[in-house]
């Protein structure tokens, strides 16, 4: 493939020509006839389908959709969803948002990040686990509220949530008590 030609549908770049996960995103953007207000159902699937954004595939995906550079990127670091790094095998999210917080959240972000030597928004070095944070996810009548694997744990306390997170990290579908779906939100809603 020839990675200098600029036109729709044309120039895969060399490394990701031969990833065969790359085929999802090439469908993708013919699928949507490679138009710009498409980028984002295009980042959703390059996401779900590579795990994260990396700077090759975001500025394919802003040639493709003709595009700048800096919109997509603007894009994928405003959605929480979006994120630029790979992450764990497991992912554990912790939200901060003002109800949360105020039944110390921080507490649970700290204990897990003690127990599981990893800073929040980084992943452990064995890739097993990935600790993040995020603003609401819109069942604060649960709060403290953890996500494991996308899973929603509500009335979290320290030990509870490393508890959990232990379950999940031995099991693949660790029994949660108490759960609901969570709710996508934009950085800055609902804090
Ligand atoms: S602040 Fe945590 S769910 Fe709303």
């Amino acid at each position: 493939m020839n990675s200098t030609d600029n036109s729709p549908g044309k120039g895969t770049p060399d490394g990701l020509a031969a990833d065969p996960r790359f085929k999802v995103v090439e469908r993708t953007l013919k699928q949507y006839q490679y138009r710009a207000d498409a980028l984002l159902e295009v980042l959703h699937v390059a996401q779900e389908t590579f795990g994260c954004l990396s700077d090759e595939l975001m500025t394919h995906v802003a040639r493709q959709l003709r595009v700048p550079p800096s919109r997509v990127y603007g894009v994928a670091t405003f959605y929480h969803f979006f994120t630029l790094e790979a992450r764990g095998e497991h992912s554990c999210v912790v939200c901060t948002g003002t109800a949360c917080y105020v039944k110390r959240s921080a507490e649970i972000v700290t204990r897990l990040e003690n127990e599981f030597d990893v800073k929040a928004g980084k992943t452990t070095a064995d890739g097993k686990l990935t600790l993040s944070t995020v603003r609401c996810l819109g069942s604060c009548g649960l709060a403290p509220i953890v996500v494991l694997d996308g899973e929603t744990v509500g009335r979290c306390t320290p030990d509870s949530a490393a508890a959990a997170v232990r379950v999940m990290l031995a099991e693949k579908s660790p029994a949660r008590a108490e759960t609901v779906r969570p709710v996508r939100r934009r950085k800055g809603e609902g804090q």
